[in-house]
């Protein structure tokens, strides 16, 4: 696996009048994990979709490895077939699972090695089955979404994008929509991938996760990149009275 970088310069946002992202600049360095966090509303999501060009940006560049996605040179649409190319690399998980719910757990897993990579259905077969038991889910390769927990579908997900093979995976609030009890074993199925040098970009409001396993935090409100830094310095010596407030309000939330 050769792990892939982004470079974010000055990227423009509109959704119609509302700027949505304003000159933001980030780089994402290979092999590490970035956090992406910040109120609701910031662009955080946003962001991520502009990654992948999932949302257009208006100006500014994304490279990943040097590369301008969505646009052939500055204001030149890249063609629908060379987006496609680029995208392969660039494997997704969002808050909600999106599996078929009249397929298996394997057969979520290969039905895009088979349309997409265009693998046999026995190669497609084995390969879904490799990246299922490497999410702990060995044991259930012939259940329906419907006979798994939240957090089984979710790490159904993150298989059927690894087994693409991805350079850059990039995950929306990928435990937002879980039960409490069932956000460690997503997180734990993240902390292996980011142990084994896949670079991510991870929105997340799971600040412990932010801590721990990010190697650097970027924080954003309103549309503007505020800081990004080390994990210790963003969520435990922030200077920006913007992160401090955002922290504050996310401690008293989480005390009890
Ligand atoms: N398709 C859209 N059309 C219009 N406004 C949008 C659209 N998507 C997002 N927005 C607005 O852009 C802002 C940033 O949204 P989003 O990136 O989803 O924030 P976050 O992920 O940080 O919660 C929000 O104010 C949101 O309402
Ligand atoms: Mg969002």
């Amino acid at each position: 696996m050769q792990a892939s970088a982004v470079e974010i310069r000055k990227v423009n946002k509109y959704y119609g009048p509302f700027h949505a992202l304003k000159d933001v600049d980030l780089s994402i360095p290979p092999g590490k994990v970035t956090c992406l966090i910040g109120p609701s509303g910031s662009g955080k999501s946003t962001l991520l979709r502009c990654i992948n060009f999932l949302e257009e940006y208006d100006s500014g560049e994304i490279r990943i490895d040097g590369q301008l996605i969505g646009y052939e040179s500055p204001g030149r649409k890249m063609s629908g077939r060379k987006l496609r190319e680029m995208r392969r690399s660039i494997g997704m998980v969002f808050q909600q699972f999106n599996l078929w719910p009249h397929m298996t757990a394997k057969e979520n897993v290969a039905e895009g090695l088979i349309r997409v990579r265009g693998l046999s259905k026995a190669e497609a077969e084995t390969r879904a089955a490799e990246a299922l038991t490497k999410v702990g889910l060995a044991d259930k390769m012939g259940n329906h979404p419907s006979r798994l927990s939240g957090g089984q579908q979710q790490r159904v997900a993150i298989a059927r994008a690894i087994a693409m093979e991805p350079r850059l995976m990039l995950f929306d609030e990928p435990t937002s929509a879980l039960d409490p009890e069932l956000v460690g074993e997503v997180l734990n199925v993240m902390k292996t991938l980011a142990s084994e040098g896949m670079t991510m970009v991870v929105v997340t409001h799971e600040m412990g996760f932010a801590a721990h396993v990010a190697d650097q935090v970027a924080f954003m409100e309103k549309g503007e990149l505020v800081g990004v830094d080390s994990p210790d310095r963003i969520l435990h010596h922030p200077e920006d009275p913007r992160i401090q407030g955002f922290l504050r309000t996310y401690h008293e939330r989480n005390s009890f």
